[in-house]
């Protein structure tokens, strides 16, 4: 037997007992006539002691001559500490060693296998086996097994059934760019890896399984951020005879059970938000609600959009050139410096936000106003500003301008930067929300062309059915996301189950008969057969996680992840593969020089 303890449990009350443990030796120390060794495994950090007496001169010889990272197996007795450990959970024991075997050396590791290590990003992802050896990303995968073992429990009591769909399927040009796969036994033709099981679960529906849930891996060849990953798992579900409001409760059921279960955490019913309101008011479709601060137009001439502008025309022309003018009230914010707000407006004014410049205005702590726009418009003009914003003494408004949708998401930019700069982004709070009410479809400049702002299943507001001829933007789809903290969790939708709606949908979609036939003929003609009204959603189980852990990246919380240029860097992956291996797919390489 390698052991019969772990690092992690032994404790006072097992003093005198002889213990067995096995592991990984974190840290030799020699003092004196002892030497000490921390093994570490799995569960914790136990003390090993080797006391140099007479007779025991070879096994000391022996300690003092273990790395770090060797793998030993130690036999003793369990001793309380002379001076105990308040930091580790056996900090109050040690054991006396009287056997060691060396099970396995270890060069140097390349950084130090602790919390707080020297090791940078790129070497940890290298030795990704090492760095999973340490505590805190040990406790994120630990951590991500218990949301989705809860995740399974909950869903099964609900009858969930989770069936496994394949991951080599057809390539669909929707959404995402695909992963695909060459088929060796049909060449020319490929396989391409799942963005989402999304037809295989609706084929589920119409196949009478009622209720479905998988936690299964997804892949989507984008360009890669803090939230993404080239494959990433999704807890994806759906649910027969069900309606928005049915996936709702169940889904706000499951994400309470998660908080309740692992963080403790108690949640009211999770307020919700039209899309409509979600832009207007924060500038984004996924809004951050630790804070309020939403935005106020002072005009918005957009189609569509209009209201009465407090701007008076003629008098600033930056103002009158556009058609959208909003901001946010930064409360008790007057007091900014000079150098505060060109930092402000400096952050506005980088790449990846895009404004072209800052307005700002003061309402002092003594009422008093002062304003960059002071020489442009009377007082009472500025003063109804503030009115507008409901600005109270000691408040500073920050506005931006230019065309609606661009301006909305500057502000949004600015108003989480504001919301960090004021500690109002604590990630251990948890604020919850549905945006419901999403547009069916997303217009897109560089294309000329509609795109289903979800996916092309997604079924029209009925109220708003009318309109597919005739004003497409305005047409509302029975589409949720559930977002916490700014973060879109998940998302879903009501599914069509008519196959004449669905034929027209793939018509305003720009598919024709053939080629909608081509890519989604197995759905359409499964709806032939008596297709159950169904909707479904999935989860980010990354992101989940990541929140969970308070992370900021959901890299660490996935075992093995991807780095931002989709690359493994411990398994090399992608790499080249042999002529031989090409030969046989039948595929020649066309590379051209960078
Ligand atoms: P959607 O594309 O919104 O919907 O994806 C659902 C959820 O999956 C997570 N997610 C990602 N996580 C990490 N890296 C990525 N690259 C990534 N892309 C998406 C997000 C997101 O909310 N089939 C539909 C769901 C449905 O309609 O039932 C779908 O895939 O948390």
């Amino acid at each position: 037997m390698y052991r019969k303890q772990t690092c992690g449990e032994l404790r006072l009350e097992h003093v005198g007992q002889e213990v067995t443990l096995a592991g990984w030796v974190q840290r030799v120390r020699k003092m004196g006539g002892m030497t000490f060794v921390d093994l570490r495994d799995r569960y914790g950090i136990t003390q090993l002691v080797f006391e140099q007496t007479e007779g025991n001169e070879e096994l000391c010889e022996k300690a003092n001559h273990l790395g770090r990272e060797y793998v030993i197996q130690a036999v003793g007795k369990v001793s309380e500490r002379q001076s105990k450990n308040k930091n580790i959970a056996t900090g109050d024991i040690e054991i006396i060693v009287s056997e060691l075997n060396i099970i396995s050396t270890s060069e140097v590791p390349p950084f130090t296998i602790e919390d707080k290590t020297d090791g940078g990003d790129d070497l940890r992802m290298q030795y990704r086996y090492l760095d999973l050896r340490r505590n805190c990303v040990r406790k994120n995968l630990e951590l991500r097994h218990k949301i989705a073992f809860e995740t399974r429990r909950y869903l099964d009591a609900q009858n969930f059934l989770e069936v496994e769909t394949p991951v080599l399927i057809l390539s669909t040009p929707e959404g995402a760019r695909d992963f695909v796969v060459p088929s060796r036994m049909n060449p020319g033709q490929f396989y391409a890896l799942p963005q989402s099981p999304q037809q295989f679960k609706q084929l589920l529906m119409v196949a009478g399984f009622d209720r479905y849930f998988q936690i299964v891996k997804c892949f989507r060849d984008e360009d890669l951020r803090a939230d993404r990953q080239p494959e990433f798992t999704q807890i994806d579900c759906e649910m027969s005879f069900a309606e928005q409001e049915d996936v709702i409760q169940m889904f706000e059921g499951m994400i309470k059970h998660l908080f309740k279960e692992i963080k403790g955490v108690e949640f009211g019913d999770f307020p919700r938000m039209t899309w409509y309101d979600a832009m207007k008011y924060y500038g984004s479709d996924k809004p951050d609600l630790r804070f309020d601060m939403k935005f106020v137009e002072l005009k918005n001439e957009t189609k569509d959009y209009e209201i009465e502008s407090v701007l008076p025309a003629g008098q600033f022309t930056v103002f009158d050139s556009v058609p959208y003018v909003g901001g946010i009230c930064a409360k008790g914010c007057a007091g900014y410096t000079r150098k505060q707000i060109d930092a402000l407006t400096d952050f506005v004014k980088r790449p990846q936000v895009g404004a072209k410049g800052l307005i700002w205005v003061r309402k002092n702590e003594d009422g008093s106003i002062k304003s960059s726009i002071d020489k442009f418009y009377a007082p009472e003009v500025i003063a109804a500003i503030c009115d507008k914003f409901g600005a109270e003494n000691g408040d500073l408004m920050l506005i931006l301008c230019g065309e609606m949708r661009k301006t909305q998401k500057q502000l949004c930019s600015l108003r989480l930067e504001m919301g960090n700069q004021l500690g109002f982004c604590d990630p251990s709070k948890f604020v919850p929300l549905w945006v419901i009410d999403f547009p069916l479809f997303e217009w897109d400049e560089e294309t000329q062309r509609y795109y289903a702002t979800h996916h092309p299943f997604t079924m029209p507001n009925p109220e708003d059915i009318p309109l597919l001829d005739t004003d497409q933007g305005k047409v509302r789809s029975w589409a949720y996301d559930c977002v916490i903290n700014g973060v879109e969790l998940g998302g879903g939708s009501v599914r069509i189950h008519d196959s004449e709606l669905q034929a027209k949908m793939f018509k305003l979609l720009g598919f024709t008969p053939e080629k909608a036939m081509q890519q989604f003929g197995c759905l359409i003609n499964a709806f032939k057969y008596g297709a159950p009204p169904h909707a479904g959603l999935a989860f980010g189980l990354d992101r989940v996680v990541s929140m969970f852990a308070e992370l900021d990246s959901i890299r660490d919380c996935i075992a093995f992840p991807k780095n931002n240029q989709g690359r493994d860097m411990m398994m090399g992956a992608p790499g080249p593969i042999d002529q031989a291996q090409l030969d046989e797919l039948q595929i020649a390489l066309n590379l051209t020089e960078e």
